[in-house]
Formats: structure tokens, C-alpha cells, sequence
């Protein structure tokens, strides 16, 4: 399926303003916002989404500044998070509100640390990062509200071209499309979009997308990294 990556400024001229959007871009079945997501869900009726797919803070603040030993593919970001300081809180219970409100189902990435918003469940996914580092998680948890087996997933992390300290890889995303038996056309959500890899996946699924991401440099990285994703994607 051919897609054109159309800069959107000029659309949905009325939406943007009652946004207060700094800026939209949006390639076919693909639109992400540059702003606050708990803003940006108030402007979507309830169950809109029928997968919201996840990966909020886990407020972990500076213990994240340490992750990596200067030789794995994360080392490279840890200076560059300090001066950031979005990890240092979970996002509030207005959010997970919002979250369930908007959406049919969730994986949420980083679950274990927001126990005390969730609903208990069976159906965990446990991702083995397969990298073996002292200072960093070996493993990550999703909550989900699935009525499912909890599931294990093996997934290398070590992907040298990455753009995001916490960037989660495109196939695990692909997995979680997969575990949801998503179908081409329905809608998904991420409100933390971080390096795009969740938009990656959706688009190659065939999955309506809409992200939020607030801090403008993952913004402006992740649209050049959807970009290059789409015009490889088109020379096939
Ligand atoms: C754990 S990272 C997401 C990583 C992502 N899953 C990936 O694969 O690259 C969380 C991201 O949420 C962003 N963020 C923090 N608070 C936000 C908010 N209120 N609204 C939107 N984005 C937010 C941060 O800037 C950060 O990029």
C-alpha cells in the first residue's frame, strides 16, 4: 500500500487551535501530537481506541540515568535524559482515567510500577531484553487487560541505531499488535511515544495510529525516524 507522508499544519485548522497543538504531522492512518496526552485524550469520545499500547514514566528518575556501563547501545542517551528529568514521577490517576476511558483494551508497558491505578489481571507479558548488563533491568512487565496466560516474549534491546534511551523494539510491538489480535483498520493509541516504534509497528500492521509525546527533540527524532521507515517501505 502506497502511503504519503503529508505535513498536516494546514489541516484540521479548528482541532489544532482548540489543541493548542505546537505542531501536527501525520502520514495516512498515522497522526501524532506534540503535546501532553492527558490533554489530548480529553478531545477523543470513550472506547474510541480499541487498543491503547503503552509505556508511560515508571518514575525512576536517576536509578534510569545509570542504566548501562558506557558500552552498551543506551550509554550514549544517559546525559542527555539527565537534563530532561521526565522519568522522575508516574503519570497521575487522571491519566489512567483517561487511559480506560478512551480505550477498549491496554497493554501498558512498565505496569508493575503503577499497581496502585490497575485493575489485578493473569494476562502479564514479560519482555527478556536479553541483554545482560548489572545496572540494567534484564526484564520489562506489561499489564494487560487481556483475560489471558501470562506470556514471555525474548526480544533482543541492543539495537545500536537507536533514538530514545527507552526506546522499546519495533518487533515487540509487533508482538503486542499480535497478542491483542489486532485487525487492519482498527485504532490504536500510544500516549508516550518516545521514538516511534509503536507507530512503526502499527504501520505495518495496517492499524489506524494516533501518539502523544511531549518533549519536542523525541518529537522531531522520532518524525525523521518515521519518515525514513515510510520512504524505505515505498521503494518495496
Ligand atoms: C518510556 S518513554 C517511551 C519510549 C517508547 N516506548 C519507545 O519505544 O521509544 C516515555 C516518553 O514519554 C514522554 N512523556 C512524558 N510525559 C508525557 C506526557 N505527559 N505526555 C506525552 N508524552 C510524555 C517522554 O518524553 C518519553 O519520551
Amino acid at each position: 500500500m502506497e502511503q504519503t507522508l503529508i505535513d498536516r499544519k494546514d489541516l484540521r485548522v479548528s482541532d489544532i487551535q482548540a489543541w493548542d497543538i505546537a505542531r501536527v504531522s501525520n502520514c495516512a492512518l498515522s497522526e501524532v501530537y506534540l503535546m501532553d496526552c492527558i490533554a489530548g485524550m480529553k478531545h477523543y469520545p470513550d472506547k474510541f481506541f480499541d487498543l491503547a499500547v503503552v509505556d508511560p514514566p515508571y518514575g525512576l528518575g536517576n536509578k534510569l540515568a545509570h542504566a548501562g556501563n558506557g558500552k552498551n547501545a543506551q550509554s550514549k542517551f544517559t546525559d542527555d535524559f539527565k537534563k530532561k528529568n521526565w522519568d522522575n514521577s508516574i503519570p497521575p490517576y487522571e491519566y489512567f482515567i483517561e487511559l480506560f476511558r478512551v480505550s477498549k483494551n491496554q497493554i501498558i508497558w512498565g505496569g508493575n510500577y503503577f499497581i496502585e491505578h490497575l485493575p489485578s489481571t493473569r494476562g502479564f507479558i514479560t519482555w527478556d531484553k536479553q541483554v545482560y548488563i548489572p545496572t540494567m533491568s534484564r526484564i520489562e512487565m506489561a499489564w494487560t487487560s487481556f483475560d489471558k496466560l501470562p506470556k514471555l516474549v525474548q526480544i533482543n534491546n541492543n539495537d545500536s541505531n537507536r533514538i530514545h534511551l527507552t526506546q522499546k523494539p519495533v518487533s515487540l510491538y509487533d508482538f503486542c499488535f499480535d497478542y491483542a489480535k489486532m485487525e487492519p483498520g482498527q485504532r490504536v493509541l500510544d500516549t508516550h511515544l518516545g521514538s516511534g516504534s509503536s507507530r512503526i509497528a502499527a504501520n505495518k500492521a495496517g492499524l489506524d495510529f494516533v501518539g502523544f509525546e511531549i518533549d519536542e527533540d523525541y518529537f522531531n527524532a522520532s518524525e525523521e525516524r518515521f519518515k525514513k521507515f515510510v520512504s524505505q517501505t515505498r521503494l518495496f
